[in-house]
């Protein structure tokens, strides 16, 4: 059982909600080339309004409430020969086959997946894509990790044509994983952004993303400036957030790449709109949470240094919070404030264990979505993730079990990010965002699964065994975008082509 919630939480005086601050500076006006980048996705946008009604069929799994609050067998929803039937890109029916066949349109035949589960995509909930070719870099903890790796490699994107390379693989990479949506880190390069924003139109995919806020203690060419942060994000959440399914993060790094006048900038770009989302790293190493002592010795702890500048509250999200202490638990649930459970960076750079079910504790409930780390962590995959958050909580003296494992990946992650009402599950009114395993991926899984005794089994199994080979489709708002099985298995939405 967690302490009891003080009533006033260990921050200043601003308190863990956000402050109000005025919008400092008018929009300035974007390149050319990027203008034209947005129109067209708009025109993507225009030309999606109708589109076929698309079923599929096969056994699904989803999920009716939270298994870290109630017993995990009431919170799954487990349909054998399921049929789901998409209008506009949602769900519009789910249920049997046999009891709602006769809503389909004559003539129209389900896609029909055998020895298969459909699954509602994946939400992957903290990524870094420029840090694709830094996943398995040899031998450091955080800081030299990123000294040494992380910080050269984001120096080449600076180039928009580097930019829209990796951000094209990228995606490709998240859909063959059957992630559908991730809250994303690009660099301080504002082009970082636009190439990855641009890339995600074309898939019609549902992601949240921003411009990284550095203002200290990283090389010159990474450096912005708090002004000149601000009013890069400002540009970006215009062109940006919410045109289409795309979501702008205001996204200072850490404490310690920022000044606090930087910080203070980020809570007062957070003003500039209602639903903004608010991305950092927190308590992921005691090296980091040290120095973050050291530089801001007037807060009383790492969370207060965020919550100071109003970067407390809903739809933000923090990284690792692996050494948290139970009042932070309290100032996040407060707040709304959600964590990324990032299991694969977490042990790949010796950070430590991330205390889950006390994050969870139903007393006081923290928002907990599931985040690879990528290239801190080490796959792009939420089943091979799970793997590892499964020995995770072993180490804690836990045992996370399988409802609640994809849970955390699917309706979970949605929950932290407050997307819950459009994305996480399968259900009439949602985004057919979707994916589909495959019973059958590698032999070993095959064989195993042989004597599974029921779904709770074959979901372990799955997550046990399984990595992107165990994803047989992508749907993103109901486009099959990725079929393993087709000679060409990317296609871009019937509107984009
Ligand atoms: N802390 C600050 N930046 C990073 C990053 O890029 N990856 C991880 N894992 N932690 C960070
Ligand atoms: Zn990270």
């Amino acid at each position: 059982m967690a302490e009891q919630c003080r009533a006033t939480p260990r921050v200043s005086d601003e308190g863990a909600g956000r402050r109000r601050r005025g919008r400092r500076r008018p929009v300035s006006c974007a390149g050319a080339c990027l203008l034209r980048q947005s129109a067209h996705a708009l025109r993507l946008e225009a030309s999606r309004v109708t589109r076929p009604i698309q079923a599929l069929r096969g056994d699904a799994v989803t999920f009716r409430a939270d298994p870290f609050d109630r017993p995990s067998a009431e919170c799954l929803v487990y349909q054998e020969d399921a049929l789901v039937i998409i209008e506009d890109g949602r769900i519009t029916s789910f249920g049997g086959h046999a009891e709602t066949r006769h809503l389909l349109p004559e003539g129209l035949e389900p896609v029909h997946y055998t020895d298969c589960l459909i699954s509602a995509g994946f939400v992957d909930a903290h990524v870094h894509y420029p840090q694709m070719q830094v996943i398995g870099s040899y031998g450091a903890e955080l800081l030299d990790w990123l000294t040494t790796y992380t910080f050269v490699e984001e120096q080449k994107f600076a180039d928009p044509a580097h930019a829209a390379m990796v951000a094209g693989r990228f995606l490709r990479e998240l859909l063959r994983a059957g992630t559908t949506t991730a809250m994303v880190y690009c660099t301080v390069h504002p082009q970082s952004v636009d190439a990855f924003f641009a890339e995600s139109s074309l898939w019609n995919t549902r992601m949240i993303a921003g411009k990284v806020l550095m203002d200290r203690n990283a090389p010159a060419a990474l450096l912005d400036t708090a002004q000149r942060g601000y009013d890069e994000s400002l540009d970006l959440i215009d062109r940006w957030h919410g045109k289409g399914r795309q979501h702008y993060a205001v996204t200072p790094r850490f404490a310690p790449t920022s000044t606090e006048a930087q910080l203070d900038a980020a809570g007062a770009l957070l003003t500039t709109r209602d639903d903004l989302f608010l991305q950092t790293h927190l308590c992921e190493n005691l090296k980091e949470i040290e120095w973050v002592r050291e530089l801001f010795p007037a807060r009383s702890s790492y969370l207060d240094v965020y919550a100071h500048s109003g970067l407390v509250g809903r739809r933000s999200v923090f990284g690792h919070a692996v050494h948290m202490h139970e009042g932070d638990f309290c100032i996040c649930h407060q707040a709304g404030a959600a964590l990324a459970h990032c299991p694969t960076s977490n042990l790949f750079l010796g950070s430590g264990l991330f205390p889950l079910f006390e994050a969870v504790d139903p007393t006081r409930p923290v928002r907990v979505g599931l985040g690879t780390d990528v290239g801190g962590g080490t796959s792009l995959s939420q089943l091979q993730t799970l793997n590892e958050a499964y020995k995770v909580a072993a180490l804690k003296g836990r045992k996370l079990d399988a409802i609640q494992a994809f849970y955390l990946a699917t309706l979970g992650g949605a929950r932290a990010l407050y997307l819950d009402d459009r994305i996480g599950r399968i259900a009439a009114g949602f985004d057919a965002d979707l994916c589909v395993l495959d019973l059958k991926a590698t032999p070993l899984i095959d064989f195993r699964r042989q004597v599974c005794r029921d779904i709770t089994d074959l979901l372990f199994v799955l997550m046990t065994l399984g990595d992107d080979r165990a994803v047989r489709a992508t749907w993103v708002a109901g486009e099959c975008v990725y079929d393993r099985e087709r000679p060409e298995p990317f296609r871009y939405p019937a509107a984009s082509a």
